[in-house]
């Protein structure tokens, strides 16, 4: 848990509420707040399992995952290939089009060729989302309506990184499926009271609604889960991850990304999804445990 990324926050609230529910388990566990000391730590705790509860940076984009594999001991979630490419948006639409998995019309701009006051020429209609390819928690997302948001946008996205990926706004409804162990949980309506799901509806209590399970026509929500799964599948994620997901008017799902290591507290949405399958959150921990024993043997 920790990290140096920005969702630091973020993980040490899941790390800590993992730890709580699986010392409540019975298990014999340890937090770790993950520094550059972490091969020397990981070598004095001589632990069995490690339950990754990073978010963003080296935490999900398949550094820590290497680093483990290298020591010989396993973690939960998803490999090196899966992470490194569920966390760059880029990679993954690209493998999503390969596998004719819907995503937003889409175009990445390196920093060097964006003129940060014109609207770049783009063969899809505004309002567009701006955001950086490799980070979660909305951190860096904005969306462009006209000439005069372009500056600030491309600004804020390139304080993340060197690539910006550009895609279509898709109006409609927001769905976030869980998927586990290879089998879809279930889903959660996600309606922001803020322009859209950023940082701060996240984050902050009562600015969201979260409809469990979503208020959509039964056919779209089958087609949903379908195509999540297929997300999870196509990028070869394991565990549990959290596909997040736009419903255009006419009822069509877009992929947006997955999300290989979803947050994790008592109240994030995957454990509110599991809950509706029936699945406590020290349940849900159990399971993601049993996936990684399973895959070990
Ligand atoms: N193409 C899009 N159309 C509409 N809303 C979008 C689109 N892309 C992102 N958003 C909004 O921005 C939020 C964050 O985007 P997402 O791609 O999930 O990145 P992050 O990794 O930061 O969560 C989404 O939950 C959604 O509310
Ligand atoms: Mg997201």
């Amino acid at each position: 848990m920790g990290g140096v990324s920005a969702e630091r926050e973020i993980s040490l609230k899941s790390g800590n509420a993992i730890h709580q529910a699986l010392k409540g388990l019975g298990y014999n566990v340890v937090s770790i707040d993950v520094g550059p000391d972490i091969c020397r730590v990981l070598e004095k705790e001589r632990i069995n399992i490690a339950f990754l509860a990073l978010h963003g940076g080296y935490g999900e984009n398949g550094s820590i995952q290497g680093m483990l594999e290298v020591l010989g001991i396993p973690f939960t979630g998803s490999g090196v290939l899966s992470s490194a490419l569920a966390m760059d948006k880029e990679a993954s639409k690209k493998v999503f089009l390969y596998h004719n998995i819907p995503v937003p019309p889409f175009t990445v701009i390196p920093y060097k060729s964006s003129n940060m006051h014109k609207l770049p020429a783009i063969n899809f209609p505004l309002p567009w989302v701006v955001k950086p390819v490799a980070e979660g928690s909305s951190v860096g997302v904005s969306i462009i309506r006209d000439e005069e948001d372009v500056c600030l946008a491309f600004e804020k996205a390139l304080t993340y990184g060197p690539r910006i990926i550009i895609e279509q706004y898709i109006e409609g409804k927001e769905v976030h499926i869980g998927i586990l162990n290879g089998n879809v949980l279930g889903g959660v309506e996600v309606r922001p009271s803020l322009e859209f799901y950023n940082y701060e509806a996240k984050y902050t209590a009562g600015l969201t609604d979260y409809i469990l399970p979503p208020e959509i026509d039964r056919s779209v929500y089958e087609r949903s889960k379908e195509v999540a799964l297929s997300a999870h599948t196509a990028l070869g994620c394991q565990g549990a991850t959290r596909v997040d997901l736009r419903i255009d008017r006419k009822g069509n799902p877009y992929v947006l990304e997955v999300n290989t290591i979803p947050g994790m507290t008592e109240t994030s949405l995957l454990p509110k999804i599991a809950g509706l399958a029936g699945l406590s959150f020290p349940g849900l921990l159990e399971e993601i445990l049993r996936g990684v024993i399973e895959k070990e043997q």
